[in-house]
Parts: C-alpha cells; sequence; structure tokens
C-alpha cells in the first residue's frame, strides 16, 4: 500500500516560529528567571549563553539533521541515523520521555488556565500577601476535580491544535500564538519597568555579580539551556522531519536559539524589576510565578487586567511546547502503526491524561505518596525527564555520530547547505568530544545533588 504523501511546513517561517513555540514554555517564562535569580542574575546570563554556545545549538542542530535526513517520525529517523535496527531504542527513549514530560507539563499547563480564570474573575485581585498568595494556590492545586479537569482542558486545547496537522494546524497556530507572546512580554515589560523602585531590580539582572558563580551555576545553566531549547526528546528531530530539504538548518538553528534565549531574557525584564519594586526575593525559588505575581498585580492600578495577561502569556507558552511533545507521539502512531492523524491524536492525548493523573493529584489525593524518597509523583516525573532523560537523549545522538555512516549523513546534509567543511568537522568534534562530556556532568550533577 503506498503510504498518504507526508505533510511538510508550507514556508521556513512557520518551522522557525513553531521550533521556537516549542523551545519558549514554562522552562523560559517560570523557571528562567528564578534560577537566574538564585544564580547571581547577569552573570548567570552570561554563562548560559556560553551553554547555549557549547551544548544547546550543536545539539539542536543535530536533532534538525537528523529529522530533515529521514523525514520521519523519531524511532525510524534514529534508526536511519545510527544506522541499524538497535538505534529505535534512542527514539523510544525520547517518545516515552516526552510522553512523560508532557504529562506533568499539562498539568501546570492546566494551572495556568485556572490562573487566567480566577484572576479575570478577581479572587487574585484580593490576594494583598505572598502568605494569602501561597494559601490560595495551595487550596487550587489541593482540590483534586478543579486540577484534573483544567488538565484535561489544557491536553484538549493542544490536541485540538495539532489534529488538522502540520500547516493546518502546528504552523498555524504558532504564527498567531509567538508574535501574541511577544506582544504581552513587551506590555508587561513596560509596565513593570514603570513602577517606583523598579530600577533596583533592572539593575540586579543586568549588572553581573561573579561573586555568587559556583561549579554548580555553570550546571544550573547548561541544564536549564538543553530543557529550555527542547532538546534530548526528537521534539526537534520531530519538527525538523518535516522540513523540505531546502531550508539551512544552521540558520534556522540559530534563529530558534536567539528567540527562546530573547523571550526567557525578557521573561526576567518583567520579574525582577516588579519583585524589587515590591521588595520581594526574586531568588525565592519555583513559587516566585504562582506566589509572587498576582500578589504585585493585586497592588497596582489596572493590575487585574496585567495579571490576566501574565497568565495568557505562561498559557500561550506552555501551549505551544506542548503541541510539540504530543507531536514527538503522534508522529509516531502515524508512521509506525499506520494511525490517521485524528485516531492519534486522540490515542495519544488519553495516553498522556492518564500518566498525568498522578501527577496532578500529587497536590491533594496522593500527596503523601512517595514513589522515591521525598519526592511526590509529580516531582519524579519532573526529576526524571530533566534531569536524566534529556540528557541521556542528547548522549545517544553523540554516541551515534562516533561511527562514520551517522557522521557521513551530517556532512552530507550540512553540505546541502554549503557549510564549509571546517565547520561540519568543528562541529562534528564538538557533538564528539565536549558535549558528552558536559552532559554526562549534568547527570552526575544531578545524582549527588
Ligand atoms: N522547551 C520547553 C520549555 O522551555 C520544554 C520542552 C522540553 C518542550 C523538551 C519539549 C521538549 O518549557
Amino acid at each position: 500500500m503506498a503510504e498518504p504523501q507526508r505533510e511538510s511546513w508550507g514556508s521556513r517561517l512557520g518551522f522557525i516560529l513553531a521550533a521556537a513555540g516549542s523551545a519558549i514554555g514554562l522552562g523560559n517564562i517560570w523557571k528562567f528567571p528564578y534560577v537566574a535569580g538564585q544564580n547571581g542574575g547577569a552573570a548567570f546570563v552570561l554563562i548560559y549563553l556560553a551553554g547555549i554556545a557549547l551544548l544547546g545549538l550543536p545539539i539542536l542542530i543535530g536533532e534538525i539533521i537528523i529529522g530533515r535526513h529521514a523525514k520521519a517520525n523519531a524511532v525510524r529517523s534514529y534508526r536511519m541515523f545510527g544506522g541499524s535496527p538497535r538505534w529505535r531504542a534512542a527514539g523510544i527513549w525520547g517518545v516515552a520521555g516526552g510522553i512523560l514530560l508532557l504529562s506533568y507539563y499539562c498539568v501546570v499547563g492546566g494551572w495556568t488556565l485556572g490562573y487566567i480564570i480566577k484572576s479575570a474573575s478577581n479572587p487574585l485581585g484580593s490576594t494583598s500577601t505572598v502568605q494569602e498568595a501561597r494559601e490560595l494556590f495551595s487550596l487550587f492545586t489541593g482540590n483534586p476535580v478543579e486540577v484534573v479537569v483544567y488538565h484535561a482542558a489544557f491536553l484538549s486545547l493542544t490536541a485540538a491544535s495539532i489534529i488538522t496537522g502540520i500547516q493546518n494546524g502546528i504552523e498555524k497556530w504558532n504564527k498567531f500564538l509567538l508574535p501574541l507572546l511577544f506582544v504581552i512580554l513587551v506590555i508587561l515589560i513596560i509596565r513593570s519597568n514603570t513602577l517606583e523602585g523598579s530600577s533596583r531590580g533592572l539593575a540586579y539582572y543586568l549588572v553581573p555579580d561573579f561573586s555568587r558563580i559556583r561549579v554548580t551555576t555553570f550546571i544550573e545553566a547548561f541544564g536549564q539551556c538543553f530543557f529550555s531549547l527542547s532538546l534530548g526528546l526528537g521534539a526537534m528531530v520531530t519538527y525538523g522531519s518535516y522540513l523540505r530539504g531546502d531550508e539551512h538548518i544552521v540558520r534556522s538553528s540559530a534563529m530558534i536559539v536567539f528567540l527562546d534565549t530573547l523571550a526567557a531574557f525578557m521573561a526576567g525584564l518583567v520579574i525582577f524589576p516588579a519583585a524589587y519594586a515590591f521588595s520581594m526575593d526574586p531568588g525565592q525559588g519555583p513559587g516566585l510565578t504562582f506566589h509572587v505575581i498576582p500578589v504585585i498585580f493585586s497592588r497596582i492600578p489596572l493590575g487585574q487586567l496585567f495579571s490576566v495577561l501574565f497568565f495568557i502569556l505562561l498559557a500561550v507558552a506552555a501551549l505551544t511546547s506542548a503541541m510539540s511533545l504530543l507531536e514527538l507521539a503522534v508522529a509516531f502512531c502515524i508512521d509506525e502503526l499506520h494511525w490517521a492523524r485524528p485516531k492519534s491524536v486522540v490515542a495519544m492525548s488519553l495516553l498522556v491524561f492518564i500518566v498525568g493523573l498522578p501527577s496532578a493529584l500529587s497536590f491533594n489525593l496522593i500527596a503523601g505518596w512517595k514513589p522515591f524518597p521525598g519526592m511526590t509523583f509529580f516531582s519524579l516525573a519532573d526529576t526524571l525527564t530533566s534531569s536524566i532523560v534529556l540528557p541521556f537523549g542528547g548522549i545517544w545522538i553523540c554516541l551515534a555520530l562516533l561511527k562514520s555512516h551517522a557522521a557521513g549523513i551530517a556532512r552530507e546534509e550540512l553540505s546541502k547547505d554549503k557549510i564549509p567543511p571546517i565547520w561540519i568537522s568543528l562541529w562534528i568534534f564538538m557533538m564528539r568530544g565536549i558535549v558528552p562530556v558536559i552532559l554526562l556532568l549534568l547527570i552526575l550533577y544531578s545524582f549527588l545533588r
């Protein structure tokens, strides 16, 4: 039976926006500001940029090469790149890891939807202290029915955006949502930086404090850049597989990296000035978004409007990332199981919903259940994916490249883009020697922590 023709992106811009949409996510808006806050502000940003050059960009180029070469789902793409059926395992690793990551990502995505509605209908407007905001957050996540319904709602939005395919679904939505995201960021930056007392926050963020740099700062920054660029699972392999073959891989990758870093940097420009204006500690960790933001917005004129905007921003960022994770699994079902797209989307969404249930319930019904010492299911899923599954996913690519088969494919693909041979050799050298060492250090660090 002849296979139906495979879809592709309508334009190079469409691909770049979709891939940037995957990269720009909760990692940028939620995690980057607080990790930077804990690690010396601007000094951290500089190290982060080094991480992008040494780790992020090389692997991103690698993933797109693998996908564009095979024009198939991640499992088949890794198999073709590795040159023997064993390499299917690397793809399966990514698809399974993607399902696990998406399952708790959608729970947090659900919270953002909940907070849009809560801030629009105002109970957030009355939270005038961080203590109150914290209580409101526990009350919300402590209600099993509510979080499960929001989890399902977020997942349904993700499924609905990709069910219509690549050009009419993913590409169309990203072309609309990504510019929207940047517009909201600009509005919030202006609001935040016109608050009284905000300039100290800006100084903290922009003037590097190298005395706060530790060895661990490098590890944090490199790990963050890996997660932020959606690497290690095959999401970028899958998006790269819808390229027609005449798009320039290195130039597109540089653009994706630029947009991703810009968004993270801009999120910091919203958070730090606002936090300082209200004398709140920007280094206080993950609660920054859900505990501090509502309070800040409750204290300024038109705060409710900005609060709604902020949570729309978070939801949009999360949604465009979730699309790429669902597509990773869906492309597998379409290519390997020969299912139609709608069936694949529905089946994979149901699977993600079920796997996500224990994460959604980790804050209420099963809060006492610790599948791993000191960790709820939610934190286990988070740690397992970001500290183990993703970095190993990068290592598989480096291992494959040790063989001349994979290196040959990479050379061939990059030559099509007219990359000079000396640059190609430099890239292969980095992927064989430098990148895997950094990734092993990341994994080691997460075990010792
Ligand atoms: N890059 C996304 C973020 O910053 C998360 C992600 C990781 C998405 C891996 C896809 C694959 O939130």
